[in-house]
């Protein structure tokens, strides 16, 4: 099951490619979070990604592609991935085309969630992160049992640092910008599915696996 996830920020990309992933055993590439490990690590790549994540800006599609080619060329790929945040621009479509036909693979699943801005800037302002795991939360819209700590493992729960407004404001703006040409490029090709994120989380999930089970059978 090769999927590709995609939403503006916000969206419920990382909550629901979480709970798709857990499903079906496949790998979860994340290149938002393939950013933050190498932020975290201070590697080179960290390193140049840093300038444009702070800004809200989109990290330069060469870099961007080459993490991307590196990692679905990985063995545990074989059986299928979720690719949460990439493609965000049509030359990385055009670059994720070209890579999975050098690996004999295509793309089976394009799903777009759909939010209104308002609410995703209500969303991307109360989310909480867990440090040791990773997992998303919401301070209202999905609360941990215990305050400031991970429902998964008690880890510390922490705030994005392009989470504040201003950054939040450009991340917006810059990824709404690039989001509608890559929307007309997979609906050109009549592969794009739309699913509506403006529900519960639990519903959203239901609405993905149905997509997901319905061209199974
Ligand atoms: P990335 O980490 O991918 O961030 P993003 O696209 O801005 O998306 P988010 O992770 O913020 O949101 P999400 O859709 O995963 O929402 P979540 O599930 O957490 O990228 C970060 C940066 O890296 C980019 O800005 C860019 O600089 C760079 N980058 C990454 N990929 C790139 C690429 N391909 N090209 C170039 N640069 C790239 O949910 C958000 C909140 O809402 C949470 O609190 C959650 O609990 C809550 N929530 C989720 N679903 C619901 C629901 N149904 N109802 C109510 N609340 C909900």
């Amino acid at each position: 099951m090769n999927i590709v996830l995609m939403g503006l920020p916000g969206a419920g990309k990382g909550t629901q490619a979480d709970k798709i992933v857990e499903k079906y055993a496949i790998p979860h590439i994340s290149t938002g979070d393939m950013f933050r490990a190498a932020m975290k690590d201070g590697t080179e790549l960290g390193l140049q990604a840093k300038s444009f994540i702070d800004q809200g800006a989109l990290v330069p599609d060469e870099v961007t592609i080459g993490i991307v080619r590196e990692r679905l060329a990985k063995h545990d790929c074989e059986k299928g991935f979720l690719l949460d945040g990439f493609p965000r621009t049509v030359p990385q479509a055009e670059a994720l085309d070209s890579i999975l036909a050098d690996l004999g693979k295509a793309v089976e699943h394009t799903i777009n969630i759909q939010v209104e801005k308002d609410e995703l800037v209500a969303r991307l302002s109360g989310r909480r992160i867990c440090k040791t795991c990773g997992t998303s939360y919401h301070l209202i819209f999905n609360p941990p049992a215990e305050e400031g700590k991970c429902d998964k493992d008690g880890g510390e729960l922490y705030t994005r640092a392009d989470d504040n407004p201003e950054t939040v404001a450009n991340r917006l703006e810059v990824n709404m910008k690039q989001a509608q040409p890559l929307l007309d490029y997979y609906e050109v090709k009549g592969v794009l599915k739309n699913i509506d994120g403006q529900q519960d989380i639990n519903k959203v999930f239901a609405d993905l696996d149905a997509l997901l089970q319905s061209s199974r059978s």
